[in-house]
């Protein structure tokens, strides 16, 4: 951040609170069970579960509200995501944090960070990055975004240091001053990382400006060394660095990873180097994490999660909602990081799921004024006699894909099912789309798949059934250019196939009729070859 500027307007009011203990209270819980169980003498072997996910099953971005950056730390038997603030600099004067268990469930921790307990900070407090150290909580943190003619001036900021005796904070400033307060080597004292090398030594990476260092900390976690030759800072900036330094290191290979592009536009995005020292040489191997037009734009600023014991690795990541201008509105994400044979790391895709096991739906955008809730792991919604159709979407764009939900009829007829290629969004709705819907009614049952323009539905196919209230059925529709196929259950044989052109990109998502129940789960849209 820091060097474009976009068009950045006032919102506010978008935050949700949670018990702050929950997480820790479950996990109490858990314990008190395992000791229940070794008292009853079957002291259970089988290891916790392993987070082997292909991305954020419940869902994309996987918490509420405008964040960015997020870093990660894995601090007792919990997953920890420390994010910018995402608003205008003169807001962004606190930080809040979230914790999980399992990656799925997040608690916020709010205002672990405040500008009111760093005398220096006064906007801007930027991309924090968390580490622990003989049993203290570090936060390091840009602020002020500082400026070469404002130092020049007399003006303080940089990267500072920030201590607590728990994860969540309070966290307090550790110093009374920057750590990093000046341009070295051209990099905007901003975006840092901390890292401890297996050797116990560690390495502050940061940089804005298209400029990346490296310092070394000494112990305490609070002041920096100097290398051999007696240097404070080494620049290792690689090819189309601009910002957002990370470290990580995986089977002896140190891995650098940052962002290209500028962080207001779409092009933002992560590339990285790997070496055999934490000092490099960093040389640039791939893009590994870039929009995608049907998904997201603007994904870049990486943390990255690796589950403890597992060779499974989680990038996180901030990206902008395809239809929100707002500069501000980044949301947080994570996707799977797979690495090659050859310790490459594979390019990134963006998954599209939502099975609702956080009990949410977050990233859903409703249209009618009915109130759709999460109930047991399914987005349901009952429907009043004179309600038109009511659809929930995702804010995706895909042209070609496949498309896969479940579908229950709880009461009622239907039709409720998979909506897809929606386009033209107003007030009330979409006015364009395709629909995948199932009806069950006293004569029998049916699979239709109709197509609405202008809000005046026609039916292009329809097939009986058996289908039958309060059963789920696995729906999915497979659009490759003309030609559309919807399959129930048998996803070998589709019940309905169909050629046609009247919409061809846009939004996916689930709609119900008038008088009807239902329940819709395990949401997933992807691109054909994904
Ligand atoms: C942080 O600052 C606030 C406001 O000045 C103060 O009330 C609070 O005690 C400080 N927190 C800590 C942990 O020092
Ligand atoms: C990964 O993405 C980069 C950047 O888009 C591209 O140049 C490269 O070909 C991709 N690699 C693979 C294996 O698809
Ligand atoms: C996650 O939250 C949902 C909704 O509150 C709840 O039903 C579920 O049990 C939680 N999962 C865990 C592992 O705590």
């Amino acid at each position: 951040m820091g060097i474009s500027s976009a068009p950045l307007n006032i919102r506010s009011g978008f935050g949700f609170t949670t018990g702050i203990d929950v997480g820790r209270q479950s996990l109490k819980q858990i314990v008190v069970g395992l000791l229940l169980f070794k008292m009853a003498g079957t002291f259970p072997t089988a290891p916790r579960a392993v987070l082997d996910y292909t991305t954020a099953k419940a869902g994309n971005p996987f918490v509420e509200g405008w964040y960015a950056d997020p870093d990660t730390e894995y601090y007792d038997n919990l997953y920890w995501i420390y994010p910018t603030y995402s608003d205008v600099y003169e807001k962004q004067t606190y930080m809040d944090a979230f914790s999980s268990p399992d990656l799925i469930n997040w608690t916020k921790h709010s205002s672990i960070l405040t500008a009111a307990n760093v005398s220096w900070a006064h906007k801007a407090m930027w991309a924090p990055a968390a580490i622990s150290r003989n049993g203290k909580y570090y936060l390091y943190f840009g602020a002020n975004d500082i400026q070469v003619d404002e130092i020049a001036a007399g003006l303080v900021g940089g990267i500072g240091v920030a201590v607590a005796d728990k994860p969540e904070g309070p966290y307090v400033d550790a110093i009374g001053e920057p750590l990093i307060g000046n341009f070295y080597n051209g990099a905007q004292p901003i975006d840092q990382d901390v890292f401890i090398d297996d050797d116990g030594q560690a390495y502050i990476y940061y940089g804005g400006h298209s400029h990346a260092n490296v310092a070394k900390l000494n112990d305490d976690m609070v002041s920096l060394g100097t290398f051999d030759d007696g240097t404070t800072f080494r620049e290792i900036t690689p090819e189309n660095y601009i910002e957002g330094s990370q470290m990580i290191k995986r089977k002896g290979i140190y891995y650098f990873m940052w962002s290209e592009g500028g962080w207001g536009g779409p092009d933002y995005s992560v590339s990285y180097a790997m070496s055999d020292s934490p000092l490099g040489p960093f040389k640039r191997i791939s893009k590994i994490l870039q929009q995608d037009g049907a998904v997201a734009r603007g994904s870049g600023h990486n943390g990255v999660i690796n589950v403890p014991g597992t060779d499974i690795w989680y990038i996180t990541y901030h990206r902008r909602p395809l239809s929100e201008t707002d500069g501000n509105h980044r949301v947080i994400c994570y996707d799977r990081m797979y690495f090659n044979d050859d310790d490459a790391v594979k390019n990134i895709t963006m998954l599209v799921k939502d099975n609702f096991a956080d009990g949410k739906m977050i990233g859903w955008i409703t249209y009618g004024d009915a109130e759709w809730n999460v109930v047991d792991q399914r987005l349901t919604l009952s429907t009043a006699e004179d309600d038109n159709w009511q659809l929930a979407t995702l804010d995706t764009n895909f042209a070609d894909f496949v498309y896969d939900g479940l579908i229950t009829v709880v009461a009622g007829d239907g039709p409720a099912g998979l909506v897809f290629r929606a386009t033209d969004k107003t007030a009330e709705g979409y006015g364009s789309y395709y629909a995948a819907t199932i009806e069950v009614y006293k004569q029998g049952s049916k699979l239709t798949l109709s197509s609405v323009s202008d809000g005046s539905t026609s039916t292009m196919e329809s097939v009986n059934g058996p289908f039958v209230t309060g059963a789920e059925y696995h729906v999915r529709v497979t659009a490759v250019g003309n030609e559309i196929k919807v399959f129930v259950d048998d996803l070998g044989d589709p019940k309905i196939t169909v050629q046609d052109t009247a919409h061809s990109i846009g939004a996916s998502g689930v709609v119900i009729g008038p008088s009807t129940s239902a329940r819709f789960g395990g949401i997933s849209i992807a691109h054909p070859s994904s």
